[in-house]
């Protein structure tokens, strides 16, 4: 079970002037209501990622079970909510799990990155996901267009069979495309919004395709949930850690930082980062109020960042809220050979593990930061596995759901994605938005940009 350590997050001996106790239950009536809301929107069906571990799996065994020996790398083409989660999961296991199968995401339009992956990935043992849910986002098109183009090339005969599509179970043009080319697919369910989707098909197809027990992910999610499940502050610890982000938020911590002691869950601050900074950083309240409210998520890597963000987290500006991870058990270790023995310098390292170090480093921090009065928190996980990233998926959900009800925002949109997507059509000139063209021809004269 993850542990979630949140002593240095209230006014403690250690840190003595942050966040008294009290102010905690200050706000239990309003999170008992907002739970109730929450409990009603469950059974509305409007927050569909709670039942996603119940979802069965089936089609995606089938699948696993059913697919070409030859394919041996999964090349993925998303974005968003439909990429950083099947990244962050890849990350976190291809050395902890031993993964068999390689993941490569490319998330981004940027040609070199394209080129680079092109080089490295042989197509021949490649399948590639196309995953979006609007089955409209420019950067996912573009990429599906130059692949599919390259692989028909190729493989004339059997092209087909290389390329998956994760979509809308109904809208969008690319299910005219599954029909028509005889695609195989799988469905972004309608209530789960590309941020909340990793534990659908979005994140478990590429996961069972690298060798990710999903079974135990959903595990570990459906056990978090239950964990999750009381309207009890300090029982609920996904309720208790989104109260306390939010209290310092009115505090004036504007900065959530996600501190990760572990290269491979680096990337699973980056899936945090998009799910607290698009979910919570809104223009408008529920009521179209102009509210403008959001906790910027900034991620950072301990020990390395120890040496290039830390200083500042201690000594600057007071206004971050810190979480860290930390990792009990590494699958790979090392003894630090005592190589030289005479010397101080480095003997005390001698004959220590090597994630000893690490840890204590991590310890080293907490301590600097709480003399500080920084607020700080700990995300223990036993080991790395899917039943323990299953639990800090679905407590992060949870948490941000609360948060932003707490902010009177809506969570599950993102208005300003939307209308940054709007205006790249424009500039592209894709047909239907002419009158955003000519406002933004009128806004490049307005800068004299030609
Ligand atoms: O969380 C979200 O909704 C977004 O980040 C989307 O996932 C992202 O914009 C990609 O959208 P789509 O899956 O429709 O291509």
């Amino acid at each position: 079970m993850l542990k979630y350590e949140y002593h240095n997050l209230l006014a403690s001996k250690q840190m003595l002037s942050i966040l008294p106790k009290d102010k905690i239950f200050d706000s239990e009536h309003q999170v008992k209501n907002i739970h109730e809301e929450i409990m009603a929107e469950r059974r509305a069906k409007l927050l569909g990622f709670y039942d996603l571990p119940e979802n069965s799996t089936r089609h995606i065994d089938d699948f696993i079970a059913n697919l070409d020996p030859v394919f041996d790398t999964m090349l993925v083409l998303g974005i968003g909510g439909s990429a950083l989660g099947n990244k962050a999961l890849y990350s976190a296991l291809k050395t902890e799990a031993e993964l068999p199968r390689k993941l490569v995401v490319y998330d981004n339009v940027d040609p070199v990155f394209l080129y680079e992956i092109l080089s490295q990935i042989n197509l021949e043992t490649t399948l590639v996901n196309v995953i979006t849910k609007s089955g409209t986002t420019a950067e996912t098109m573009a990429g599906y267009m130059i692949v599919a183009d390259i692989l028909k090339r190729k493989f004339p005969k059997d092209y087909q069979k290389r390329i998956i599509v994760t979509t809308d179970k109904e809208r969008g043009f690319l299910r005219q495309v599954i029909k028509k080319e005889g695609y195989k697919s799988f469905t972004v369910p309608d209530n789960v919004g590309g941020r909340f989707s990793v534990l659908s098909d979005v994140g478990l197809v590429s996961s069972a395709f690298t060798g990710i027990n999903i079974q135990e992910l959903l595990s570990g999610a459906k056990a978090m949930r239950e964990r999750c499940s009381e309207p009890d502050i300090m029982e609920n610890p996904a309720y208790l850690n989104g109260l306390i982000h939010f209290l310092y938020y009115r505090l004036g911590k504007n900065i959530s930082v996600m501190m990760p002691y572990s290269n491979s869950l680096y990337d699973l601050a980056d899936w945090y980062r998009q799910l607290w900074a698009e979910s919570l950083g809104k223009r408008k309240d529920i009521k179209g109020r102009e509210v403008y409210v959001g906790q910027t998520p900034v991620k950072a890597l301990g020990t390395t960042d120890q040496h290039s963000q830390v200083q500042l987290y201690t000594e600057g500006p007071n206004d971050k809220v810190i979480t860290f991870i930390t990792v009990e058990n590494f699958k790979h270790d090392y003894i630090i050979p005592n190589l030289h023995p005479d010397h101080e310098e480095v003997n005390y390292l001698g004959n220590r593990k090597l994630s000893d170090l690490l840890n204590a480093e991590r310890l080293a921090t907490e301590i600097a930061l709480s003399k500080a009065m920084r607020p700080n928190a700990n995300i223990v996980f036993p080991q790395i596995d899917e039943y323990h990233l299953g639990e800090f998926i679905m407590l992060y959900e949870i948490q941000t759901i609360l948060t932003g009800k707490l902010l009177r925002i809506n969570p599950l949109d993102q208005p300003g994605v939307e209308s940054g997507k709007i205006a790249t059509y424009a500039l592209m000139n894709k047909k239907g938005y002419e009158k955003e063209h000519a406002e933004i021809e009128k806004y490049k004269q307005d800068r004299d940009i030609t």
